[in-house]
């Protein structure tokens, strides 16, 4: 049942092309340039009237609603708000009927998620639910579903139910944009374009991670790290630590590279491992910078990038090239080395990776 692999989570990781290839299926017909998503329930009319968006998730879900909001307010220009399930459901929330709320949750299952979808129709919002679990409650009481289709995900820690709701994300920031008019057909054929391409480089970026279990021997040591990114990356960077603690509990944080000098800095030495996700877009430059704050302080920079420049191979200890894409869709690729990168920390720690300590697939309690 494991298909020859190990574990089901790197089972998993490996599925990624195949799931989402599925999560696009239908839904970016070859005749026309546009998407269509069934199960949204929402008009373009609806599409149009709202003012204000919430995404509300719990702990990879929610990292998956941060890169929502990035993808929704540059591609549909409507002002977006991340929320955590368990503290949106108890401040009374803003929400009226020019509010769009969307949960986020693979199992569908999750009891605060669910809460939360409760407060907000109960305030006559419209609320809609990016699911993996078809007929899920959150699915079952959503006004509106956009299934992720990544298969049934039997590893605790989340991965391809991870990078197919980045995929959903993408689709239903494509279909708002559309409806209220912010993006040009030339802006939305060049992303599906790109997003044709996305199960291919996905399998070029798991060919490129091929010596990740090396990388992590280099590391075997260490008792904690940091992950930086900006941008669209910085979710990455919180997911990137969310997995290291998870299944190897090996102490990570993720922070936002323009916040490394209000305070984590201090943390920077010669034992402190920083993996920093550089991608060429406007931020590069400045990410890189903060990369040279890290080398000047002693600290080991694991660099995780689209730039092919051999330039880079001096200014960092282990450098990994991963294939580039359209920027909307980076963070999809950048996911998978740091997946791994967990993954064979656990396996080196010998942890149960599968199913690890004190964590549940499902969360059905507050
Ligand atoms: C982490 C992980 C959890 C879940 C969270 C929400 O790998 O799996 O953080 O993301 O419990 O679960 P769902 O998405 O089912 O609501």
């Amino acid at each position: 049942e494991k298909g020859g692999y190990r574990h089901f989570m790197l089972k998993e990781i490996y599925e990624q092309p195949r799931a989402i290839a599925d999560t696009l299926a239908g839904r970016i017909p070859d005749d026309q340039a546009d998407v269509v998503l069934e199960g949204l329930g929402l008009s373009d009319a609806e599409l149009q009237s709202f003012r204000k968006v919430f995404l509300v998730a719990c702990g990879t879900s929610w990292h998956a609603a941060l890169v929502g909001k990035f993808l929704i307010e540059k591609l549909a220009r409507v002002p977006v708000e991340v929320d955590i399930a368990s503290e949106f459901r108890y401040r009374d929330p803003i929400v009226d009927e020019g509010t769009l709320t969307i949960l986020i949750s693979q199992s569908g299952e999750t009891a605060d998620t669910l809460a939360a979808l409760r407060e907000a129709k109960g305030k006559q919002g419209k609320a809609v639910a990016i699911c993996n679990v078809v007929d899920s409650s959150i699915a079952r009481e959503s006004d509106g579903v956009i299934y992720t289709h990544a298969g049934p995900e039997i590893g605790v820690a989340s991965t391809k139910a991870f990078t197919t709701q980045l995929v959903a994300f993408i689709l239903l920031a494509l279909r708002l944009g559309r409806a209220r008019k912010s993006l040009t057909d030339e802006r939305l054929g060049s992303i599906i374009a790109a997003l044709k391409t996305l199960p291919s480089k996905i399998q070029d970026t798991l060919a490129a991670c091929e010596h990740m279990e090396e990388i992590a021997r280099i590391y075997a040591q260490a008792t904690d790290f940091l992950f930086l990114g900006r941008g669209n990356q910085y979710p990455i960077a919180l997911e990137g630590a969310l997995k290291l603690k998870e299944i190897s509990y090996i102490h990570a944080e993720g922070y936002p590279a323009g916040e490394m000098k209000h305070g984590p800095i201090a943390l920077i030495d010669d034992q402190l491992p920083v993996v920093v996700v550089a991608t060429q877009n406007e931020s590069f430059e400045k990410v890189f910078s903060n990369m040279e704050e890290v080398r000047a302080r002693g600290g080991q920079v694991v660099v995780i990038t689209d730039c092919a420049d051999d330039g880079l191979k001096g200014k960092a200890d282990v450098v990994l090239p991963i294939p580039s894409i359209a920027d909307e869709l980076m963070p999809v690729l950048t996911s998978i080395p740091l997946q791994l990168l967990a993954y064979h920390f656990a396996v080196l720690r010998g942890t149960d990776v599968d199913q690890p300590r004190n964590l549940a697939k499902s969360v059905t309690v507050e």
